[in-house]
């Protein structure tokens, strides 16, 4: 049996009142929290690099299976989007400066850019990056420990959705679970494309998002 819960809470309470100016930062947080912030941006250059790489790949989806798989990149770019948000909002709330500037932007990630002609070389290249993030984030999770729960709950969370981006790109490299998959996602409106570009070749013609 655990020994039962006790908090000295006048002692809290005290604390909680002094350096009010460090917002959700109380003297609970055992992190190094400027180790943390760096990480965290990092993280964060990473997600914006994999969002840019996979609306590339989106725009540029070539050939006859281009738009199946064009509608994965989009939700994965949707959703690199929503994680760097997430790990913007935590960088700000434990006292740091989002690092959303574009110089050194590619050094600071973790992730790599690169343009594809061919299909295959995007999924292999997304895929790539996905198990770049997974491998990195997992040492972050285990890096954070107990020190600092509510960015390890974010990044187990991010981990999560990574593993299931790599999933669903090892599928596509399989032609055959490639339309299973395709099948399973809800279709993501696109302007219509210039005749006869969906059939073949690069499609340049893919509507806003
Ligand atoms: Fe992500
Ligand atoms: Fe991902």
């Amino acid at each position: 049996m655990r020994e039962p819960f006790r908090a000295d809470m006048e002692a809290i309470r005290r604390r909680a009142r002094e350096k009010m100016d460090q917002g959700a930062v109380t003297e609970a947080y055992k992190a190094d929290r400027v180790q943390v912030i760096d990480v965290l941006n990092q993280v964060l250059a990473t997600e914006i690099v994999c969002v840019l790489r996979y609306k590339n790949h989106y725009f540029m989806a070539p050939g006859v299976h281009g738009d199946s798989v064009a509608n994965e990149f989009l939700q994965h770019a949707t959703e690199e989007q929503q994680h760097a948000d997430l790990v913007a909002r935590r960088i700000a709330q434990l006292g740091g400066n989002p690092d959303l500037n574009p110089d050194g932007l590619h050094t600071r990630a973790h992730a790599e850019y690169r343009e594809c002609e061919d299909l295959e070389e995007m999924i292999r290249e997304d895929l790539a990056a996905e198990r770049v993030a997974i491998a990195t984030y997992s040492e972050i999770i285990r890096w954070l420990g107990d020190d600092d729960p509510t960015s390890r709950r974010m990044m187990e969370e991010l981990l999560a959705k990574e593993e299931e981006h790599a999933d669903e790109l090892a599928m596509l490299l399989e032609p055959s679970k490639r339309r299973a998959v395709a099948a399973q996602k809800q279709p993501v409106p696109l302007v219509a494309a210039p005749s006869g570009g969906m059939s073949g070749g690069v499609n340049r013609g893919r509507g806003n998002t």
